[in-house]
């Protein structure tokens, strides 16, 4: 039996990419990073979608591949950091796939997205502000969503994959325990 997707969300900068990838590597698994799915499948960067067709459009894009990428099995996928702002596609993680919350502060949230031009939202007068916004509204959709969640700062990958493999467990295990 193929294993459920583990969906990896949190805000911008949580790092859900480079501990996705590193993740999938350790189990075997195949990786799937949305936006750069999106990205290699209309041919231009998130803030070319942004611009062109507005949020709206992007979030259309974003439920499509999610809901595509929940019709498979075994992967772990790197999700946006809005793609939670949807009832249905925080329904549709938590259904069929494991959900992990990368949680960071504000601050290191800050430092890592801060020399980064290529999220739109951010590009704002005061984007340190605008991040704070973000999170704020949308922490209880990551909580809601998850299963399991997982704080990050400035640890090692390797160090961080361990720990969510034990989260991961530790949830399983309580889960089995409850079936
Ligand atoms: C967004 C996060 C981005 C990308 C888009 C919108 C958001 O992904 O999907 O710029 O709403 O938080 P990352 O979380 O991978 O940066």
């Amino acid at each position: 039996m193929a294993s459920a997707n583990i969906f990896l969300v949190g805000m911008m900068g949580a790092g859900k990419t480079t501990l996705g990838r590193a993740l999938a590597q350790r189990l075997g698994r195949e990786f799937v990073d949305s936006d750069r799915e999106l990205v290699e499948r209309t041919g231009v960067s998130v803030a070319t979608i942004f611009e062109i067709e507005g949020e709206e459009g992007f979030r259309r894009r974003e439920s499509t591949l999610l809901a595509e990428l929940a019709r498979q099995e075994g992967s772990v996928i790197a999700t946006g950091g809005g793609v939670v702002l949807d009832e249905a596609n925080r329904r549709l993680m938590h259904e069929t796939g494991t959900v992990v919350y990368l949680r960071a502060r504000l601050e290191s949230l800050w430092e890592r997205t801060r020399h980064d031009a290529s999220r739109p939202l951010l590009a704002t007068a005061d984007p340190r502000a605008r991040l704070a916004q973000l999170l704020e509204a949308r922490e209880p959709l990551y909580r809601e969503c998850a299963h399991v969640t997982v704080d990050t700062g400035s640890q090692a990958t390797s160090t961080l994959v361990s720990r969510v493999l034990a989260a991961l467990r530790e949830y399983e295990t309580a889960a089995g325990s409850d079936r």
